[in-house]
């Protein structure tokens, strides 16, 4: 079981020093490097630059780290990987992926230098084609992770933001299942309003509720909010412990089945309880 958190996962432009840095420092699971859209077309060369430097410099310590290029089908995609993979990046996060051929095209890239031998890849699902392919691309070669584009989507979908995304429901949900399906990660998409913390908790807690690894992020006042939301809470690891008490007391009996707090507990649900704990431990280990 792969417990490693992916609660917050902040973007950093690739182009900025100063963030960079502090990223060193911040209490975040994971980060995206980013060369894309963050980064302006006549900083892209620099940036590149900048960050495989950077990436082989810097101590980022247990964080994930994931570097986003462009398209492979852009101008700066190639020019991006060749600087990048200098730098033995953990992951590739490529955006715009419509097919898996986009995933394959990358893993044949990676598989021939040795630096990118052990580079997972992260998909970014951000178009409607990507949505209705989720489950081929979660199946392709090296694939690790999704992370949801919900601006990108929108965009695509012509739909308007609303406080409940009823509207993105389903271009969510289908990525998430895929996700599920293939066993990788699902981390949701940026609350744009960085400011506005309630809004930020509420679009956090639907995320977590509808099985989202983690949320996206833009700037690190958001990380305490999603680092507490996405973590198993002090009720949920009691009540696990209590679960997984109860049922080992109940097959010594000889019976299958316990009762916690008035509701059943069979073998289903101390899987789940254990996968409770063994986030809680993980993300407590994070904090030594
Ligand atoms: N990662 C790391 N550090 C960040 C950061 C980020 N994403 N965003 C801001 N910071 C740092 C700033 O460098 C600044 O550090 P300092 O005070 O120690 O110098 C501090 O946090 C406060 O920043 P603030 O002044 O509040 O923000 P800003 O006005 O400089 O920038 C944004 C606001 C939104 C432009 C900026 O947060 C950003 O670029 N976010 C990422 C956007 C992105 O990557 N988008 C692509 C995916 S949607
Ligand atoms: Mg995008």
């Amino acid at each position: 079981m792969d417990t490693r958190p992916f609660r917050s996962v902040l973007y950093i432009p690739g182009s900025k020093e100063r963030a960079l840095e502090k990223a060193t420092t911040l209490a975040t699971d994971a980060i995206i490097f980013d060369l894309e859209d963050a980064v302006a077309v006549d900083e892209k060369a620099r940036a590149r630059v900048l960050l495989a430097e950077t990436l082989q410099t810097s101590d980022y310590g247990t964080r994930a780290k994931l570097v986003r290029i462009n398209a492979l089908s852009t101008d700066w995609g190639r020019d991006d990987l060749e600087v990048i993979a200098s730098a033995r990046p953990e992951a590739i996060l490529l955006p715009k992926v419509d097919t898996a051929e986009h995933v394959a095209e990358l893993a044949r890239l990676l598989d021939a230098r040795p630096e990118t031998a052990q580079t997972r890849i992260w998909a970014m699902m951000e178009s409607p084609l990507g949505v209705m392919n989720a489950l081929a691309i979660a199946q392709a070669p090296r694939m690790a992770g999704f992370i949801m584009g919900t601006n990108d989507l929108a965009k695509d979908m012509g739909c308007r933001f609303r406080p409940d995304r009823l509207p993105l429901l389903s271009a969510l949900q289908l990525p998430l299942i895929a996700a599920k399906a293939a066993g990788i990660v699902a981390v949701d998409g940026v609350y744009n309003a960085f400011k506005d913390d309630a809004g930020l908790r509420s679009e956090c807690e639907q995320g977590r509720d509808m099985g989202f690894d983690g949320k996206t992020l833009i700037h690190p006042a958001q990380l305490a909010i999603a680092n507490e939301v996405f973590a198993p809470s002090d009720g949920e690891i009691d009540l696990a412990a209590r679960q997984i008490a109860a049922f080992e007391e109940a097959t010594a009996r000889g019976e299958g089945v316990a009762v916690v707090d008035g509701k059943i507990v069979e073998n289903l649900h101390i899987v789940t309880a254990k996968q409770i704990l063994a986030k809680a431990e993980a993300i407590a280990e994070l904090a030594e």
